[in-house]
């Protein structure tokens, strides 16, 4: 059975996921073009993502399923629930950073790109200049129109 994937607010209950998967969210008040989603188990915010959308380029971003729910196809899901919203939104390239899941995203579409080739936009954000440390990978999917 598919997923219920709702919008979800940027609030305690993401912070506590968030924390719980390693994800670090101190950027998650930042106003901006920017949304999150989630679905339940059991009452509980089990998994979640975030978009942020500059023009034509999205940051995929806070992608994170609670431990006992992971291997359920949740991860694969809310990607793709990002993914229809950013080209909803007219987003051309997603982008991510990541420091644990390359493979993850790669079985996805996801494909290595250089820091350095990083749109200026997203250099600016909080992810990649402070959050995500510069040994994490950047990957990238263009997205059909
Ligand atoms: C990455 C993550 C979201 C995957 O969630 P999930 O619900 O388990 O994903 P799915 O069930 O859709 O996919 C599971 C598959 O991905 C693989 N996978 C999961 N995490 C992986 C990782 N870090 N690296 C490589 N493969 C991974 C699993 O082995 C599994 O493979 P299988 O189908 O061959 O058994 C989850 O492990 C997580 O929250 N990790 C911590 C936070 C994180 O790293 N977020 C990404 C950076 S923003």
């Amino acid at each position: 059975m598919e997923p219920e994937i709702m919008p979800i607010p940027p609030g305690q209950e993401l912070r506590e996921l968030l924390a719980e998967c390693d994800l670090l969210f101190s950027d998650l008040g930042v106003v901006g073009d920017r949304r999150f989603f989630g679905c339940r188990r059991g009452g509980r915010l089990a998994g979640a993502v975030g978009i942020e959308r500059y023009g034509a380029i999205g940051l995929l971003r806070s992608l994170a399923v609670a431990p006992r729910w992971r291997g359920a196809g949740l991860g694969a899901a809310l990607v793709a629930a990002a993914e229809a919203e950013a080209r909803r939104l007219g987003v051309r390239r997603l982008y991510l950073l990541t420091t644990t899941a390359s493979a993850f995203f790669a079985r996805l579409g996801y494909q290595r790109t250089a820091r350095d080739d990083a749109p200026p936009p997203l250099c600016a954000t909080e992810q990649f200049t402070s959050l995500c440390p510069s040994s994490s990978h950047l990957m990238v999917k263009r997205l059909p129109a």
